[in-house]
């Protein structure tokens, strides 16, 4: 193992300009109070140059996640992985963490109701109540209990593999694996058909839904058969068959639905499907629940990132769909944190390392951000954050407050102020900076109370050193 190297950051300005010496400042990681790094400026002053130098200094036992918003931070020996919609690599935020402390059902749900409150279209109390439900339902279906964590191991599966399960019927492997997405669009789907049926999905009201599906479904196929007749002659006892078949089921469906009907009690069972759902409130959750879907980020075909110690997701496909993006980054962190606490703890020793560039996009002062989390709570469990963005205004007061090393590159005037302020500095810092010639840094070392540096990046080979 090789241990964190320092990095040469640069020379102290005014000791060029005053004593005409060039005094190297290092960024010493085994000096620093703490691993988080933040790294401001506007694009091309050089943030993606210098989170390469930050990750190659890092010891080579630090596993680290890049972000890359841009697709440009290539770093030796990194595995990347093209996230887009062609490639549809992506996580299933249904997948518990089973450790009976820092997993299980409500936190997953948690996680997925907090992401999606944080995009720019919300969930209305209504819309969360019933997202909430239809996650329980989709875990209990598979025999997931909320208080009951010996039910929280499944199976991971992929797609693909799922698919083959519902094509060989094995509906107990099905039970095996943890719900999906699609397991939670096909419920609501269900849920919105009792809806406008007026029937509850449970008792016998269930068996007229399920019989109604399958009318459904076998009307389809008949269709479908009977216009491949059309052009091909094929065996006219296929059809004779599906259409008994039909009759049968729908003899069925008509059964069920009388004897619903009979022991209709107070005659505000539909009401009272009514009152906690309305259609329009499930039909906009399956619209949320199916435009999640296409990106594939939440699909279940885990990236091929192997046993790589450093994991680049090139996000970039995707930097248009912000929403999603951003609760993609999100349930990655949240599983980041539960990973690492899990892995109890590190003894002030870095274990893992996560780079997120263009970070205006992930931050926010709430606490129960991520980020936050990871700035406030993790430095005892190994996990740091290294940040880039156009300015120091678009990281956290959270993060900014213990980043124990802060890089300040060139800057547009339009951050000046909000910059100064977030950081309680004279904007006349702010002003100096020069694109790759100066920059300001502050390394917060133990016991030492932090400043900022005026720093020149170039040596000047005329002075002394
Ligand atoms: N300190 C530096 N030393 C050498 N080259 C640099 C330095 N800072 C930036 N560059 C170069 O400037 C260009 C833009 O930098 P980059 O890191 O991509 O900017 P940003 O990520 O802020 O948009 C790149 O070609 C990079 O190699
Ligand atoms: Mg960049």
């Amino acid at each position: 193992m090789t241990y964190a190297s320092p990095v040469l950051i640069g020379y102290d300005y005014w000791r060029q300009r005053r004593d005409q010496r060039n005094e190297a400042v290092h960024w010493d990681p085994q000096k620093l109070a703490n691993h988080h790094i933040g790294v401001s400026g506007t694009s091309g002053a050089g943030k993606t140059h210098w989170i390469r130098e930050f990750v190659e200094g890092q010891s080579d036992d630090v596993e680290i996640d890049i972000f890359d918003y841009h697709g440009d931070i290539e770093v030796p020996g990194a595995q990347t992985v093209l996230f887009s919609e062609t490639t549809q690599y992506g996580y299933n935020p249904l997948v518990l963490n089973p450790d009976p402390h820092y997993g299980g059902v409500r936190r997953a749900i948690n996680d997925v109701i907090t992401a999606i409150g944080k995009t720019s279209r919300q969930l209305g109390t209504n819309q969360e109540a019933v997202l909430r439900n239809l996650l329980l339902d989709a875990y209990a279906l598979k025999g997931i209990s909320p208080s009951n964590p010996a039910t929280w191991y499944r199976r991971e599966a992929t797609d693909a593999q799922i698919q083959q399960l519902i094509e060989r019927q094995d509906w107990a492997g099905l039970r095996e694996v943890y719900p999906t997405l699609q397991d939670v669009t096909t419920l609501a789907r269900r849920k919105l058909k009792a809806l406008w049926m007026g029937i509850e999905d449970k008792d016998e009201g269930r068996q007229v839904l399920t019989a109604f599906d399958e009318f459904c479904r076998v009307m389809a196929s008949l269709n479908q058969r009977r216009m491949k007749n059309a052009s091909q002659a094929s065996s006219d006892m296929e059809l004779a068959q599906l259409e008994s078949k039909l009759g049968s089921i729908k003899t069925k469906a008509l059964e069920g639905f009388t004897t619903f009907l009979e022991r209709m009690q107070s005659g505000r069972e539909f009401d009272e499907v009514v009152k906690y759902n309305s259609k329009d409130v499930l039909l906009s959750i399956i619209t949320r629940l199916e435009n999640l879907q296409a990106t594939g980020l939440f699909n279940s075909n885990p990236p091929p990132f192997g046993n790589a110690r450093i994991r680049r997701y090139n996000i970039k496909p995707l930097a248009q769909s912000e929403d999603e993006l951003l609760m993609f980054v999100h349930f990655r962190l949240q599983a980041i944190i539960r990973e690492e606490m899990q892995r109890g703890e590190s003894g002030g020793r870095l274990r893992r390392l996560v780079v997120l560039d263009e970070c205006k996009l992930f931050n926010d002062e709430t606490r129960d951000n991520p980020i936050n989390i990871i700035a406030n709570q993790m430095r005892k469990f190994g996990l740091a954050l290294l940040q880039a963005g156009q300015s120091p205004a678009h990281m956290s007061e959270d993060f900014l407050a213990s980043a124990g090393t802060l890089l300040l590159l060139n800057m547009s005037p339009t951050h000046w102020d909000g910059a100064a302020r977030k950081l309680k500095i004279d904007p006349k810092m702010l002003r100096f900076m020069q694109p790759q010639q100066t920059g300001a840094v502050r390394l917060t070392e133990k016991g030492e109370i932090p400043m900022f540096r005026q720093v020149s990046f170039n040596e000047r080979p005329t002075f002394r050193t």
